[in-house]
């Protein structure tokens, strides 16, 4: 036979029966008698399976034994009509090349119905369950999207350093980065460790945030955005939290806060559209199987225009909601999830753009309101996640900058560089940070963050 180039599993389904075909793929199921075995072939380009047909009578039983769920195989065989429902086409093998056996001893992906918490622990192979597959052609398919959506702004990609010596949050919860010999450092003669020694002569950290870079880029650049893994070492084992996330950093010189808010609105909708025209079926999947209102929810943002609230008068409703939540609320505390989430759900119904929140809750860059209180901080509320995106005005005044960086005991010494865009040039900018991964949570309707990252890290957990 003629030597056939493999075609992918997702353009055989869309082609019309009648030619020779080879497909590569691993086997999903494998099903029939003594004279017939239908097998189910994925091979990732899709949700779907194709079904080929294999007649007993033409192969060799052995070869036929290896054929079972997990093995991967080569299928060369005519494309026809299928009869059965659920497929237009299917393959009619002719050979069958097996490229690596799967024991069904020892395979883990027997049955079907896996829990989550199961899949997590053998993260090297969940992307071969239809759930892992959808997931993460999903986050490839925004990924795309994200690029394409700032490119076709003029937006400029700017990678800023996954190594800092600044903590942007100034929450102080970062990875240290060392070649210090942690059992015997060099120390100073206070006693202190001399990290003049160290790779970078300074004490450096995983970033938690390009945020300070991207100003920088946007006040040469005009607008900017990141795209990269963030580092968080905060103890928090929640549904929501990673100590690695991906995070996209828009910046904007001449945004205001109103203008940072229509940028916000209109990008999450964007993405969540082509989410629905581009993923589909791997959508639809992920709905039927795990969240029966997803797609009506993911229909239902595009539509909606999003609440514009400020912090004080969402505290205002929560007091008055008579609701007993765990956290109690008052004026000037930082808003836990349950109470983003009351509002966002069960106040309004719809997403929530929440601004002006108190400044001692918020990072030191923000924008300080003349009532001396507040600042311009936003962050948005989503259904089922809360904060699915935070950021603000930037205060752009370099007295009120350095006021603040004083009033809260930061040190200046590493920030002298950020400080001289307020000195040279200023201008009012914003910008916000979307975490992908929460973003990945609200277009699956998965619920725990760690199943829409391949590989997750949480506390005490960094396998593979
Ligand atoms: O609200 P955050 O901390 O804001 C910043 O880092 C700003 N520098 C962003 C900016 O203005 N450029 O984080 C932004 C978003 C959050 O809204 C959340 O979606 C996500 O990042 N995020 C996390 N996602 C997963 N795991 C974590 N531990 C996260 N921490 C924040
Ligand atoms: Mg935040």
């Amino acid at each position: 036979m003629e030597k056939l180039i493999r075609t992918k599993v997702k353009d055989l389904l869309r082609q019309e029966p009648g030619k020779d075909v080879l497909a590569k793929g691993w086997v999903r199921t494998k099903r029939g008698n003594k004279n017939v075995s239908f097998i189910a072939l994925n091979d990732g380009s899709t949700i779907n399976n194709i079904q080929v047909v294999v007649d007993a009578g033409k192969f060799n039983e052995e070869q036929l034994k290896k054929i079972t769920t997990g093995a991967c195989i080569g299928v060369t065989g005519a494309l026809v009509a299928s009869l059965g429902n659920g497929q237009s086409v299917e393959i009619q093998a002719k050979e069958i090349e097996i490229f690596g056996e799967a024991d069904p001893e020892t395979y883990p992906l027997q049955k079907k119905g896996h829990t989550m918490e199961f899949l997590r622990s053998i993260a090297h192979l969940r992307p071969r369950t239809n759930t892992f597959g959808a997931v993460l052609r999903i986050r490839h398919a925004m990924a795309f999207a994200i690029h394409k959506y700032f490119n076709d702004k003029g937006f400029v990609y700017l990678h800023t350093p996954l190594i800092t010596a600044s903590d942007c949050e100034g929450a102080g919860e970062m990875f240290q980065v060392t070649t210090l010999d942690m059992k015997n450092p060099p120390l100073k003669e206070d006693g202190s460790i001399d990290y003049s020694q160290d790779f970078f002569g300074k004490q450096t950290s995983l970033t938690v945030s390009g945020q300070l870079e991207g100003e920088l880029g946007a006040m040469a650049l005009g607008e900017i955005y990141t795209f990269g893994p963030t580092f968080r070492a905060e103890n928090s084992n929640t549904p929501r939290h990673l100590a690695e996330f991906w995070m996209i950093e828009p910046e904007m010189a001449f945004y205001e806060i109103e203008d940072n808010m229509n940028l916000a609105e209109d990008f999450i909708k964007s993405l969540v559209k082509y989410a629905l025209d581009n993923c589909y079926d791997d959508i639809k999947f992920l709905n039927d199987m795990f969240d029966k209102e997803l797609i009506e929810r993911l229909q239902s943002v595009i539509k909606t225009d999003f609440v514009r609230l400020t912090y004080t008068e969402g505290i205002r409703i929560l007091e008055e909601s008579g609701e007993k939540f765990e956290f109690p609320v008052s004026w000037g505390v930082d808003l836990q999830s349950e109470h983003e989430r009351y509002l966002v759900e069960r106040h309004f119904g719809k997403p929530v753009i929440m601004t002006d929140y108190p400044k001692e809750i918020k990072a030191f860059y923000m924008k300080q309101n003349a009532d001396g209180k507040t600042v311009r901080g936003m962050d948005v509320l989503f259904p089922k996640i809360g904060e699915i995106i935070g950021g603000s005005e930037r205060e752009s005044s370099l007295e009120k900058l350095e006021a603040r960086i004083a009033e809260i005991g930061m040190g200046r010494e590493s920030l002298e560089w950020y400080l001289d865009t307020r000195r040279f040039g200023s201008a009012p900018h914003s910008g916000f940070g979307l975490g992908f991964e929460r973003l990945l949570l609200f277009v699956t309707g998965m619920s725990n963050i760690r199943d829409v990252i391949p590989f997750p890290r949480t506390p005490k957990n960094a396998e593979y």
